[in-house]
């Protein structure tokens, strides 16, 4: 396979965007981050575009005319840089078709639960007070749906009684920082099919990788 080229979109701190950043920089990604595009010009994700010499863009939907031409333009300014994969790490945005179409089953996200349990924001909490034993992270490909597509990996957690968002948001993050860059891995080493809703992990007789919440 040859080398990936990400572009990452971010809104936030960026924990996973460092987590991505650090795998590749150790040689454990085999891929380039070509560009970061950012629709918060706060969002510390730019800090740690610039600490690392990693470009990066900020567009704001309030400077387009609607959601259609802004995610056009995102398409362009990914295909512009040669991007082959599109991370969403803590993009805080439904993404529209005009993105999902040129990049099909080439945008992955991350989601701070169990899919198909407490899509949308704020899994965390949504687990935390919904009591779940387990909780944890899913990476999935994108689709026009709010967390619906075809799911690529989950890490589980245990969820304690008193914890909060705070408390269970932490101990999903950790799990995040892992199977995100696993994602990609797999991902760029071909291993990833994707058959209707289900992806199949190639090589993987299991087709699953859980983390035991004993552990
Ligand atoms: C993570 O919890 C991720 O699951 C969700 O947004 C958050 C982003 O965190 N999609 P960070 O910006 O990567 O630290």
């Amino acid at each position: 396979m040859s080398k990936l080229t990400l572009g990452v979109l971010a809104s936030g701190s960026g924990s996973n965007f460092q987590s991505i950043i650090d795998k590749t920089e150790s040689g454990y990604l085999d891929a380039d981050i070509a560009v970061l595009i950012s629709d918060n010009p706060k969002a510390f994700a730019l800090e740690r575009a610039r600490n690392h010499n990693i470009e990066s863009l900020v567009l704001r939907p309030k400077d387009f005319d609607n959601k259609s031409s802004y995610y056009a333009h995102i398409a362009d300014e990914l295909k512009k840089r040669g991007v082959s994969l599109v991370i969403l790490a803590g993009f805080m945005r439904v993404v529209k078709k005009e993105l999902i179409q040129e990049f099909p089953n080439k945008i992955m996200n991350i989601h701070p639960a169990l899919l198909p349990s407490f899509p949308g924001l704020h899994g965390q909490k949504q687990a935390a007070d919904y009591g779940v034993k387990i909780a944890g992270c899913t990476v999935h490909f994108v689709d026009e749906g709010v967390d619906t597509g075809p799911i690529i990996i989950q890490a589980a957690v245990p969820a304690y009684h008193d914890d909060t968002e705070e408390t269970l948001g932490e101990r999903i993050l950790k799990e995040e920082h892992k199977i995100f860059p696993y994602a990609i891995k797999l991902f760029s080493e071909g291993k990833l099919s994707v058959e209707g809703q289900k992806v199949v992990m190639l090589g993987n007789k299991n087709n699953i990788v859980l983390h035991n919440p004993a552990q």
